[in-house]
């Protein structure tokens, strides 16, 4: 865990179609299953989960790449049902971050760090000296007048049909665009373009140096994990803390205008 060097090899199955979360749900069961077979994992070991979508506390709040039915859920509690164990679901994006800026190519840097995962879609993740700043989405912004992931995502390239220099060129348009905003000192590329960056490197411009995700396309797996044992730690803690007595209120505290009045 302290590495980021993965256990057991890595399983990959496609994401079922329409991607419901029941759906989705068993396929992770198969996914888990095939992984303990090869590396028994204890019972109460938690386990991280990755979505493509802003998450609160466990509930998915936006779905742009998969089914719909997924907003509003609880990625911990459904998928944690399915595998019968605790469950941390994370934007992932913001979990290859975590393990790029702790363990991978922005284990070094200093001040503002963007990760953005270049695949089906646009994910990113900001860290400000280490600390995320969680669901910043910014594959959503608009670039010439459309959702940027619609035309640059590693799906829309292919899709449109670009060379990787048209890519390129039109890929630097909107990192100028994050880069007025939020002037990153270092961005880190991953998700499926990240494998090829030789392609493509010699066209990329930028004010901040891009450099590739150490972990490649693992390095969500390995960010949602990490995720999974901070949470679990915190909740532990909390768990150990001795419960807050309510506050009372003050004897003086005069009653709220919408209180019935007491009648003695
Ligand atoms: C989603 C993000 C996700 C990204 C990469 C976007 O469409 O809105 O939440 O991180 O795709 O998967």
């Amino acid at each position: 865990m302290g590495t980021g060097e993965l256990l057991s090899r890595r399983h990959r199955l496609d994401t079922p179609r329409p991607s419901t979360p029941e759906a989705v749900a068993k396929t992770i069961v198969d996914l888990v299953g095939q992984s303990l077979t090869e590396c028994p994992i204890p019972d109460d070991a938690p386990a991280g989960m990755g979505l493509p979508g802003v998450i609160k506390s466990g509930v998915v709040m936006t779905a742009a790449n998969i089914d719909k039915a997924w907003v509003g859920s609880s990625a911990d509690e459904i998928v944690g049902q399915a595998i019968g164990r605790r469950v941390y679901a994370i934007n992932d994006a913001d979990a290859a971050g975590l393990a790029e800026v702790r363990l991978g190519a922005g284990r070094d840097a200093r001040g503002t760090v963007l990760m953005l995962t270049v695949g089906t879609g646009i994910g990113s993740g900001l860290f400000v000296d280490g600390r995320l700043v969680p669901d910043t989405e910014l594959g959503h912004i608009e670039l010439h007048g459309r959702d940027a992931e619609l035309r640059l995502s590693g799906v829309a390239r292919e899709r449109r049909r670009m060379r990787w220099k048209t890519w390129a060129t039109e890929f630097n348009d909107y990192i100028a665009h994050l880069e007025a905003y939020l002037w990153p000192d270092l961005i880190i590329l991953g998700g499926g373009v990240s494998k090829v960056m030789d392609r493509y490197r010699e066209f990329l411009k930028s004010r901040a140096p891009i450099v590739p995700a150490q972990y490649r396309n693992t390095s969500g797996i390995i960010g949602a994990a990490l995720n999974a044992a901070d949470l679990q730690a915190r909740d532990a803690l909390r768990a150990s803390e001795p419960a807050q007595a309510p506050e009372a209120a003050p004897a003086s505290e005069p009653a709220q205008a919408n209180e019935p009045a007491q009648v003695s």
